[in-house]
């Protein structure tokens, strides 16, 4: 029988178990929205600084603009503009977080797209999902290691349970899907790459000794914007039908929250809702498909994604 015994008690983990965050910095992707934005909050409550690396400028100030009006002029929040879609943005990106960030105690990788209808390429000529969600974040990470290392900081990564449907596999000989492209395959691909790539960096860290904690989570079913924008009128039903049971976005934060912060983390393991298939209640660590510890698989992508990203980086 399973052992179904959460580490965090019966109710699992919430934000009560965190104590101050003042003088502590973390950095959000796509925080403009959804699980991104509700972690921004919860961080803020404790009183940390929140720096978000967001793609849309209006919908930032807007996210801004909420955030002040609930904590105050004086709430730690701004914004570094970052398209993940676009290499040369990240980079851009980086520098700006170097040279106002003297510390980071935690990257927080949130921003993804999901199940865009047509196969797109970004201007890096990557499919659009797998550029967003990994390769943007692989060269974001690469770009900020040593200034997390300095701070003794952490890197999240927020997967999906995604990873695990479908193929569970990096279509390394068709990576764009330029054979057929498929909406879901190229989702699940890209989260299992996030998921992968976190998993490989956490290994490296553990070999090299290295003072970063990598932490990898999922948010469940969450009420947020992802399924909305370029997406197949059947997902948009689909979701419309089904986003009515989904939890909220707030508690959809929390998983992201608990590895930015629990000192009680452990390696390989998954951290999210864990009732109901693992989209809701409470939050402990979940079930991990072993296809995101494909080590194989996993070195094959960390070669794959520096030559991509013309960035070459280990711990
Ligand atoms: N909601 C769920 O049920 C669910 C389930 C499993 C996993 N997840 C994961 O949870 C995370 C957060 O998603 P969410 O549900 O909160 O969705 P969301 O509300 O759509 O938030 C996604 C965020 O990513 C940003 N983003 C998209 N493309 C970007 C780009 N090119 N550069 C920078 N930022 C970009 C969006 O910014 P814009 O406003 O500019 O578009 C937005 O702020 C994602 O990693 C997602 O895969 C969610």
């Amino acid at each position: 029988m399973a052992n179904t015994k959460n580490p965090f008690g019966p109710d699992g983990w919430t934000p009560d178990r965190i104590g101050t965050l003042d003088g502590k910095t973390f950095l959000i992707t796509g925080a403009n929205s959804g699980v991104g934005y509700e972690a921004a909050r919860t961080l803020l409550t404790k009183g940390a600084q929140v720096i978000m690396l967001n793609r849309s400028p209006e919908r930032s100030r807007e996210a801004i603009r909420s955030l002040k009006n609930e904590f105050g002029a004086e709430a730690k929040v701004s914004l570094v503009h970052m398209d993940l879609a676009v290499l040369e943005s990240v980079r851009t990106a980086a520098r700006e977080v170097l040279d106002r960030a003297p510390s980071i105690d935690a990257l927080i990788c949130n921003a993804a797209i999901s199940q865009t209808a047509k196969q797109q390429l970004t201007v890096d000529g990557f499919e659009s999902q797998l550029g967003v969600n990994h390769l943007g974040h692989f060269l974001l990470c690469g770009l900020l290691f040593e200034r997390i290392e300095a701070s003794k900081g952490r890197i999240v990564i927020v997967g999906s349970n995604a990873y695990k449907m479908g193929k569970k596999k990096i279509h390394f000989d068709d990576l764009n899907f330029d054979v057929k492209y498929s909406p879901w395959h190229a989702y699940n691909q890209s989260k299992l790459a996030q998921m992968m790539f976190g998993y490989e960096l956490q290994r490296r860290v553990e070999v090299a000794g290295t003072n970063v904690v990598v932490q990898v989570c999922h948010p469940g079913a969450s009420r947020t914007n992802l399924i909305s924008g370029d997406v197949s009128t059947l997902n948009k039903i689909l979701i419309r039908l089904i986003k009515p049971f989904f939890q909220s976005a707030e508690r959809g934060s929390w998983p992201e929250v608990l590895c930015a912060v629990e000192a009680d983390v452990r390696s390989e393991k998954l951290y999210g809702p864990t009732k109901r298939a693992e989209t809701a209640g409470p939050i402990g660590e979940c079930p991990l498909d072993e296809c995101a510890l494909d080590h194989e698989a996993a070195a094959k992508l960390w070669a794959l994604s520096e030559e991509k990203t013309g960035m070459s980086w280990s711990p």
